[in-house]
């Protein structure tokens, strides 16, 4: 039947196949990029204009071309393989973006035979708030990306680690191998003994330090959550706060390295996905039907004994074995006892710096021997605190064993420990508050213990002979042999 559009339509299917008409040529019209492809999402048809957006003087010099290859980021392969039509996007070019609609061709049978697309960039004025509001989300992402890759850039490097005894060198030198292979790496030490710094010049110093470095602290994180944390979920996949879904450690590593801090502490069946994604190399975040490579070197450290966790089943020995490649003891600080000395002036040094009216702290002799006596269960870290408190709380910007006392060993008896049991190669003197044997009962007390300490050191040091110690410690003669005296030091 014929109708006469003046008058009004008889049918429906006469009407969608007008309005239908209208809205290709209305779409066509106000569109000054409409671009076609078939079935394997290769380019059939694109207007001049829209082409030579993109490149091509002659849209012939597009047509057979696989979409993504004229147009970068096109997603009319998606609406090929899907089907489905994809009415409203913001197409990312080199220049401006562009509003574009994409739609599925079907023949008679709904078999999609390939699909069109228009983009809208000459008809953006409605669309100017809402472009602006976009374009500033952008940049403040980009931003934000930004300080985020600065922050997941390594702190420190091979250069801060300070310390040229052999152990200390012992350690570079495996740490600088480490940063020229790709296995994973394990550093084992007590607390306090530079193992993140040390992870972190790693990275610094490997062919991945342009990628970002991301840490997990296993210890610091609800077991429940762990498993999120790494491998991420999909929006939806857990009824937690978090609905939105969420990108997980293993994949903001991507490229990177992962350093995962007090591996120890990691539950049984977490350690077994560990192992799987480091065999496969892939996994899935929670929820998701997605498949995400990873391509993340391993930096686990830890302060714990992991043999002995493995040995009571606390740690799969499959993981250890994976993870036990390279393999870094960062020793302890009294057992290497000749770093002190440079360790104190670093961080003094660093004190300084950050110090506002330009101070500038100094060691006496007397407070040196005093942090060399003393046995630093907490290792660097606690030496740090120790002279951070001392500059804090000391009048003047010379350092003595008298203003630096108080705070060795956190001022519970930890001093008065150094002083007294012998110095290096013993177990860590911790101090317990409860043990009154470890108390100084006052504070002329814990000094006369340390003189009395260190005298004799000195001493037997210098074979007994009193010229020889009253010239290496810097104190006089008779001084010396009137404490020697007072103190009843045998020689
Ligand atoms: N050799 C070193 N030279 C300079 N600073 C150091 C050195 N070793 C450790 N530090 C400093 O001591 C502090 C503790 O180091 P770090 O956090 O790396 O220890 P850790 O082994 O990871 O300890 P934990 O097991 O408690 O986490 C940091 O401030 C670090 O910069
Ligand atoms: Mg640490």
């Amino acid at each position: 039947m014929m109708n006469d559009w003046a008058g009004l339509p008889a049918t429906y299917s006469d009407v969608l196949r007008r309005a239908m008409d209208s809205l290709f040529r209305t779409f066509e019209n106000f569109s000054e990029g409409t671009f076609i492809v078939d079935a394997e999402a290769r380019v059939v048809w694109i207007n001049k204009r829209y082409a030579a957006r993109f490149g091509f003087a002659d849209p012939e010099q597009a047509i057979g071309r696989d979409c993504e290859a004229v147009i970068p980021n096109s997603l009319m392969r998606e609406v090929v393989k899907t089907g489905k039509p994809i009415l409203l996007d913001i197409l990312e070019t080199d220049r401006e973006p562009l509003v574009v609609t994409r739609l599925p061709l079907k023949d008679d049978a709904g078999e999609t035979v390939g699909a069109v697309g228009f983009a809208l960039f000459d008809e953006l004025k409605a669309l100017t708030p809402l472009f602006s509001h976009y374009s500033r989300v952008q940049e403040e992402l980009i931003a934000t990306r930004k300080s985020l890759a600065q922050a997941r850039r390594a702190k420190y490097t091979f250069g801060s680690f300070v310390g040229t005894s052999a152990a200390s060198l012992e350690v570079k030198r495996q740490a600088r191998r480490a940063a020229q292979l790709e296995s994973p790496v394990l550093l084992l030490g007590e607390t306090g003994t530079g193992k993140e710094l040390l992870a972190h010049a790693i990275h610094g110093g490997s062919a991945r330090a342009n990628q970002p470095l991301v840490t997990v602290n296993v210890a610091a994180i609800p077991d429940t959550l762990l498993e999120v944390e790494f491998f991420g979920a999909a929006p939806g996949a857990y009824t937690g706060a978090d609905r939105k879904g969420r990108v997980g450690k293993f994949e903001l590593a991507n490229g990177g390295t992962l350093f995962l801090d007090e591996i120890g502490d990691m539950p049984l069946p977490l350690q077994g996905k560990l192992l799987r994604v480091l065999q496969d190399k892939e996994f899935e975040p929670l929820g998701s039907n997605r498949i995400v490579r990873a391509d993340v070197r391993i930096i686990a450290a830890t302060s714990a004994d992991l043999p002995a966790l493995v040995a009571a089943g606390r740690f799969r020995a499959d993981l250890f074995y994976r993870l036990n490649v390279l393999t870094i003891h960062a020793p302890p600080l009294r057992e290497r006892a000749s770093d002190i000395e440079a360790l104190a002036y670093a961080m003094l040094e660093d004190l300084s710096t950050q110090a506002r009216g330009g101070s500038h702290y100094e060691l006496q002799d007397d407070a040196l021997r005093l942090l060399c006596a003393y046995a630093w269960p907490g290792n660097v870290r606690e030496l740090r605190n120790t002279l951070e408190r001392a500059v804090m709380l000391s009048d003047s910007e010379r350092i003595d064993a008298r203003a630096l006392a108080p705070f060795v060993g956190s001022g519970q008896g930890g001093a008065l420990s150094a002083i007294q049991g012998a110095p290096h190669a013993q177990p860590p003197a911790v101090a317990e508050p409860g043990n009154p044997a470890m108390q100084p009962s006052s504070w002329n007390e814990a000094m006369a213990a340390f003189e009395k300490r260190f005298l004799s050191d000195a001493l037997r040091a210098n074979g007994g002979r009193v010229v020889d110690t009253a010239a290496q410690i810097g104190m006089g003669r008779a001084t010396l042999y009137k404490k020697i005296a007072a103190h009843g030091i045998e020689i």
